[in-house]
């Protein structure tokens, strides 16, 4: 890889050993993935957000970096909570989250707690480079927002953040963003959720391409979010909707490899046929966002939930949301609002057997999850019917 002045000095630790160390890594990642060179990004979300008591050598580079006064050179976010003050167990779990939060906080990093960074705290234009870990955000910051990143892991992020640097291969290349399969669409009762859930189990790592559909920037986010949780799809196409697809003879520089039909019956078999064994239901995640939570407090106002009902929201959302009369409905109606992520937060809890959700990616992770459309929960909850 080639580097130019300022990165080789970086490297050769005229920036002290630990950014030497950080550059180190970039250099072999790139190396590994045969990358010509580091460009610079203008922002970072970082995905190492859990402080769970088993990775040791995690905390020691972070405090590392600590230690020696390093910060983010970008603006830089972070995933959610775990969930860590929930119970018990999750507080013995992921003992190490304070000490996580502090050094993130010494290291100057957006105390956002969020996987929907790009719900008005990070939001890259069109074309800009950036070091995005967590594969939800990964998904919309490239789909939707035509930001460039790969999928880049814990540790990955942290050394773009404090360099301020990525190698340049993969997703960061236009010739890697063009349409490899195109997916046509024969659904009568949209779920994108569970649409992208199905396409992401199909076409695994390549860049699908859907058929004009007008999906809101919510059903872009969960139909995202799925994807990338049941194959490794790190950017998809909506024709005429997405901002590197206007027409499907722009995003396709030839045929399509494949040619995919997402039916009706594809969606409704990924629906648990029995919602009477349901024993609680959870929404959000990715993270809900405002307009997402405000969507759904209609169905709740005035009822009373019949089984626990959980909303996961960014802290944002959440705090802007508990104040309002709608969420007020919501809360009085039972439901309990949390900032946390809710994979995290329930997968050391016993119980989570025919816990019902409406996120194709909960389901993908959570063990014991059934999944159902969002009408599907609220029927559970018992507030639609
Ligand atoms: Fe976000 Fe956790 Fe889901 S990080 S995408 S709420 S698994």
């Amino acid at each position: 890889m080639k580097l130019n002045e300022k990165q080789e000095n970086m490297l050769n630790g005229k920036s002290g050993e630990v950014m030497s160390l950080a550059m180190k890594t970039l250099v072999n990642y790139g190396d590994a993935f045969q990358a010509k060179r580091l460009v610079e990004i203008t922002s970072a979300h970082v995905a190492g957000s859990f402080g769970i008591f088993a990775v040791k050598s995690y905390y020691n580079i972070i405090n590392r970096i600590v230690t020696d006064g390093l910060k983010v050179k970008v603006p830089t976010t972070v995933n959610p909570r775990p969930g860590n003050r929930l119970h018990m167990v999750n507080q013995v779990v992921m003992n190490k989250q304070q000490f996580l939060e502090n050094s993130f906080k010494k290291m100057g990093i957006i105390p956002n707690y969020s996987c929907a960074c790009y719900d008005g705290v990070n939001v890259p234009s069109k074309g800009e480079p950036v070091a995005w870990a967590e594969s939800s955000a990964v998904q919309y910051a490239n789909s939707v927002l035509g930001a460039k990143t790969n999928r880049n892991s814990v540790m990955i992020d942290i050394c773009s953040a404090v360099t301020g640097y990525v190698p340049e291969f993969g997703y960061m290349l236009d010739e890697n963003r063009r349409g490899q399969i195109l997916v046509k669409l024969k659904i009568d009762k949209m779920d994108a959720s569970a649409l992208g859930f199905i396409i992401g189990q199909r076409v695994v790592d390549k860049v699908p391409v859907i058929e004009h559909y007008p999906f809101t920037r919510v059903a872009l986010k969960n139909m995202g979010g799925a994807m990338a949780a049941s194959g490794a799809v790190a950017l998809f196409h909506v024709e005429g909707l997405t901002p590197e697809a206007p027409d499907m003879k722009s995003i396709f520089d030839r045929e399509p490899e494949k040619i995919l039909t997402i039916t009706q019956k594809d969606i409704d078999d990924l629906r648990t046929k029995d919602l009477s064994k349901t024993t609680s239901v959870v929404f959000g995640c990715p993270h809900m966002t405002l307009e997402e939570a405000n969507d759904l407090a209609g169905y709740f106002n005035g009822a009373s939930v019949k089984r626990p009902t959980c909303f996961c929201m960014t802290p944002a959302a959440k705090t802007e949301f508990e104040k309002s009369d709608r969420g007020q409905k919501v809360t009085a109606a039972g439901v309990k609002l949390y900032d946390h992520c809710p994979v995290a937060a329930f997968t050391v809890r016993r119980g989570n057997r025919h816990m019902l959700t409406s996120s194709a990616k909960c389901f993908y992770y959570l063990a014991g999850t059934d999944y159902g459309t969002k009408e599907d929960c609220l029927r559970a909850c018992g507030v639609k019917s």
